[in-house]
């Protein structure tokens, strides 16, 4: 089973603020729907809340420390180990990552694949992705794209796989 992160970054890093993802980029959107769909999805539990519903087509797995959480059509776990068994016990071929800062930054190490949109721009953030060493990664593809009145920003859409 292939591991991906997927996430979008500002030139700091930065991915999310006051709770939310601080763009509006209709064609990543989109992207991510299309990559994810199908799959099983990971996200910490304040992510869960931002999205606020379930994804239709996502096998969504929330992870969280509380025993109190539930919703119903969500799996929840308490460590990202017991993501990716239940993933592997129901033969997903490739497991998505979707964030936020834990949740990747404990993912970085078992991850094959990064899904990263790069955003051309500085913006107010206060939640991170984790530094990680982009050296150790090959990047396989990238495609350029201009900002219109759907995308608020330029971006860059690039694919990374761990090196040897
Ligand atoms: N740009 C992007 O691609 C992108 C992607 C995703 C999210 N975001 C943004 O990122 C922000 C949310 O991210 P965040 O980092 O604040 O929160 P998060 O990672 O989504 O959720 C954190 C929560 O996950 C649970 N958790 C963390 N580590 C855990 C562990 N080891 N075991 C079990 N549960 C664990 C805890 O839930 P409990 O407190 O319930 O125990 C913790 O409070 C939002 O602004 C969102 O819009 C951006």
């Amino acid at each position: 089973m292939r591991i991906s992160i997927i996430v979008a970054m500002d030139e700091n890093g930065g991915i999310g603020f006051e709770s939310h993802l601080p763009w509006r980029l209709s064609t990543d959107m989109k992207r991510f729907k299309q990559l994810t769909m199908g799959h099983h999805l990971v996200v910490g539990r304040k992510t869960f809340e931002s999205i606020g519903r379930l994804l239709p087509g996502r096998r969504m797995i929330v992870m969280t420390r509380s025993r109190e959480f539930h919703y119903a059509g969500v799996d929840i776990v308490d460590s990202l180990e017991a993501a990716i068994a239940l993933s592997e016990k129901r033969d997903e071929d490739e497991l998505f990552i979707g964030g936020g800062s834990e949740i990747y930054r404990l993912a970085l190490p078992f991850t094959d694949r990064i899904y990263l949109t790069w955003v051309h721009a500085q913006i107010k953030a206060d939640v991170h992705f984790p530094k990680f060493d982009i050296s150790s990664w090959n990047e396989i593809s990238r495609a350029e794209f201009e900002a219109d009145k759907f995308n608020q920003y330029p971006t860059a859409f690039s694919i990374l796989e761990k090196g040897a």
